[in-house]
C-alpha cells in the first residue's frame, strides 16, 4: 500500500525561518526555498510529505477543514482562533515571545473605561473578563505601538520580542498574558485516518527537539 500524502501548513514570516531547519533535521527539505519561490505548495526530499506556504493566521483554518493534515502556527493566534479544537500534540520550541499589555512609561489611563488597541480581541476580552475590568477593544491589523502615541487607545496587548518596537515608541509591558511559541497542530481526522504516517512525523519532531509528544 503506498504511504499516505501528508500536507503540512507552515507559517510565512519568523516562524518559517526557524521550521525549515526543524524539518531539515527529521529528513524533510523543501525542493524550492520557499523565502523566493512564489509557489504556496512545495514537494519535498519526502515524496509523501509536501508543505503549504501561508499566513500564521490561516495556519488554524487549513488543518481545522482538511486543507492541510498538520499546521505550524504561534500559540498566539490558536489562543485567539482555535479554542481547543484542534488537536496540539508538539511544542516546537521555536518562535518565542510573549504576548503583553503594554503602555506608555509613567502614564495612567485617563479614561474611566480604558482603551486597548490589539489584533488579539478574543483574548484580550477574556484577559480583562477574568480581572473583572470593562474594557473597550479597538481591533487593529499591525502596528499596534502606534496606537497610545496618538490617544487611539490607553494600553495595547501585542507580542514581544527584543523589545525593541515598545522601546523605541516610549512603552513599557505591564503584564504578561502568555508566553507563545510555535506549535504543532493536527486536524483530527487526519489524526485517525493518517495514524501511522502523522505519528510518525511528530514523534521525529518530539525526537530531534529533544521533548515529549502528547499521547
Ligand atoms: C511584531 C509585534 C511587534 C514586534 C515585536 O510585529 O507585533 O510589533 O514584532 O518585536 P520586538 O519586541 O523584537 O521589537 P511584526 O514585525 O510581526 O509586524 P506586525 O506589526 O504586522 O504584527
Amino acid at each position: 500500500m503506498p504511504e499516505a500524502q501528508l500536507t503540512l501548513a507552515l507559517s510565512k514570516g519568523r516562524i518559517l525561518e526557524e521550521t525549515l531547519p526543524l524539518l531539515a533535521r527529521v529528513g524533510i527539505v523543501p525542493d524550492e526555498d520557499p523565502a523566493r519561490s512564489r509557489r504556496l505548495i512545495l514537494s519535498t526530499s519526502q515524496p509523501h510529505i509536501r508543505l503549504l506556504i501561508v499566513r500564521p493566521t490561516d495556519v488554524p483554518t487549513y488543518v481545522l477543514h482538511g486543507g492541510a493534515d498538520l499546521g505550524v502556527t504561534g500559540k498566539d493566534v490558536l489562543m485567539e482562533q482555535a479554542g481547543g479544537i484542534l488537536y496540539e500534540p508538539l511544542d516546537l520550541r521555536i518562535g518565542h515571545c510573549r504576548l503583553v499589555l503594554a503602555g506608555r512609561e509613567g502614564r495612567e489611563p485617563d479614561r474611566a473605561q480604558p482603551r486597548v488597541a490589539t489584533k488579539y480581541v478574543a483574548t484580550t476580552r477574556a484577559f480583562f473578563a477574568a480581572r473583572g475590568q470593562q474594557v473597550d477593544v479597538i481591533k487593529l491589523y499591525g502596528s499596534m505601538e502606534l496606537a497610545p502615541l496618538v490617544d487611539l487607545a490607553d494600553w495595547i496587548v501585542d507580542l514581544v520580542d527584543t523589545g525593541n518596537t515598545l522601546r523605541a515608541n516610549g512603552l513599557v509591558p505591564l503584564e504578561t498574558l502568555a508566553e507563545i511559541s510555535a506549535r504543532l497542530v493536527v486536524n483530527p481526522a487526519s489524526w485517525k485516518t493518517k495514524h501511522a504516517p502523522v505519528r510518525a512525523l511528530v514523534s521525529a519532531l518530539a525526537e530531534t527537539i529533544g521533548t515529549e509528544s502528547a499521547p
